[in-house]
């Protein structure tokens, strides 16, 4: 068993699974709490014939995890047991992947003739050789990949990352391992299973290692306050495909959603959602773009039409995680006067808040120019090593963000954000027991904040988030030694 759950003395409901009539809805109100708890944290929804599927599938995770009976799993679904566990079990059996390399080829040929052309112009004219992508709700990263082929191959000379997220850890774990059945290859062409693919069988197909190399993946609930952040990865992107996600969530979460997504992309980035996605005609700030599947938008950076970014301020980290307000800027500069002024006084919360805003429309060299100079004036600031770190990683350079990293930590030990972005560094070098130490290090620290506090090098990351987010990665690193000492 590869979780358990105390015992409460709650009525056992009798709710036999057997010989249900999939045409019926299920009316039970141990599964009511447990459906409207997964539509709350995750968006999912489950219209009259999911119903039998989720109490088939919610009687199972009960049973298997050692909730005992369904009433119990509903009565503890948010405790740390359930989403430690059956949750993700739950989410794992619920949700649908459903996804091909290629999916909706006019959409890639938008990709490649209007929007790659486009991004370049965007990057050349600020200085950046870097094209970002998000491919949000990726399955098992065909989508994510196939972002990356077609990015690589219109713009060679430019560094292409695809960050491809999901809540479904089985999924991102196929991702990473990017091998693919040729049911996920049906939307390529023979030619292009030879350049893409190796064949260890004729029935299995594995992506070459260099385009294997163009994404990487991660947890990532559309359904939390993460995004846009540099944290997640998803501040200031060239382009975002967030496809058939939507078809799990409630209608009126999906413009909600739909316009928090637009705040991810730099100005004049590009989002696709899938043709037949509920998404509204117009989103605030974005103009459609013409293509053949359409569902693409353009970020048009009209500030007027831009939805409300996030407050930017950097406070110093301290358990106390309230920001001092910035000090406002004087209206204009003082008149030369005969005596001479003294040089004025350096402000650091201004530069802060400058690379900040940089950093998350995507200019990262130009966040990057404004750390180092903060950090030169003054090497003790963990929040400007922090930011360096992000900014490094970002730019695929884990060797400097591990550097920015251990001295945010080093200044600040109670930096629970820096812990945690140690430990990911380290759990990206396999490097698990040292990891594993890092998210333990975050979770005490995050113990003793609210879970509604708003942690210090973040705009909007809350306590209460990064923990359920920790205890996912360490069950998730957990399982992975598990299974490689299983192995032969
Ligand atoms: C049908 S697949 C789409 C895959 C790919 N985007 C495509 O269009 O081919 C939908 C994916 O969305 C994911 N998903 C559902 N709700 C999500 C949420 N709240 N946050 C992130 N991913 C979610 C599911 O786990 C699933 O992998």
């Amino acid at each position: 068993m590869s979780g358990s759950a105390s015992q409460t003395s709650a009525p056992l409901l009798s709710v036999s699974f057997e010989g249900l009539d999939a045409a019926k809805p299920v009316s039970d109100p141990a599964l009511d709490r447990i459906a409207a708890y997964l539509t709350d944290r995750f968006g999912l929804t489950f219209a009259d014939h999911a119903q039998v599927n989720l109490a088939r599938v919610a009687a199972a995770a009960a049973k298997q995890f050692g909730f005992g009976s369904l009433a119990n799993l509903a009565l503890q679904i948010e405790s740390p047991e359930a989403e430690r566990a059956a949750v993700p079990w739950l989410i794992r059996e619920l949700t649908v992947g459903e996804t091909y390399f290629f999916r909706v080829s006019e959409q890639f040929a938008a990709l490649r003739e209007i929007v790659a052309p486009d991004v370049a112009r965007n990057c050349v004219s600020t200085g950046q050789a870097l094209v970002r992508a998000w491919s949000a709700g990726c399955a098992s990263g065909e989508e994510a990949y196939s972002i990356g082929i077609a990015l690589a191959e219109t713009l060679p000379g430019f560094q292409i990352s695809v960050l491809g997220t999901d809540i479904n850890r089985s999924f991102l774990a196929r991702a990473e391992k990017a091998e693919y059945s040729t049911w996920s290859l049906r939307g390529v062409s023979e030619s292009d299973r030879e350049r893409y693919f190796d064949w260890p069988t004729p029935a299995s197909a594995s992506l070459k290692p260099e385009l294997r190399r163009l994404a990487r993946f991660g947890y990532l609930n559309l359904n939390d306050a993460c995004f846009p952040d540099l944290l997640t990865g998803t501040a200031g992107l060239d382009v975002i495909f967030c496809r058939n996600v939507f078809i799990y969530h409630d209608t009126q979460r999906v413009a909600q959603l739909a316009q928090q997504l637009s705040t991810c992309l730099r100005d004049g980035g590009y989002l696709f959602f899938g043709p037949s996605d509920p998404v509204p005609a117009q989103l605030p700030g974005m103009k459609p773009v013409a293509c053949a599947a359409s569902m693409v938008f353009q970020r048009t950076g009209a500030e007027s039409e831009r939805p409300k970014p996030p407050s930017k301020a950097v406070a110093k980290s301290r358990l106390i995680e309230k920001r001092a307000p910035l000090p406002a800027r004087p209206p204009r500069r003082p008149e030369p006067t005969s005596v001479p002024a003294a040089p004025p006084a350096f402000r650091k919360a201004d530069i802060a808040e400058r690379a900040l805003s940089l950093a998350n429309r995507g200019d990262l060299s130009g966040a990057q120019d404004l750390a180092e100079e903060w950090l030169a004036k003054d090497a003790t600031d963990a929040p400007a090593c922090h930011l360096l770190a992000l900014i490094h990683k970002e730019k695929r350079n884990p060797r400097l963000a591990m550097r920015y990293v251990r001295r945010a930590v080093y200044l600040d030990p109670n930096f629970a954000l820096a812990h945690y972005e140690m430990a990911e560094l380290l759990a990206a070098e396999n490097r698990r027991a040292q990891a594993l130490g890092c998210f333990e290090n975050a979770l005490a620290l995050l113990e003793r904040l609210d879970a509604d506090a708003v942690l210090a090098g973040s705009t909007e990351i809350r306590a209460g988030w990064l923990t359920r987010v920790i205890r996912t990665r360490m069950k998730s690193l957990d399982e992975t030694s598990e299974l490689e000492e299983l192995a032969p």
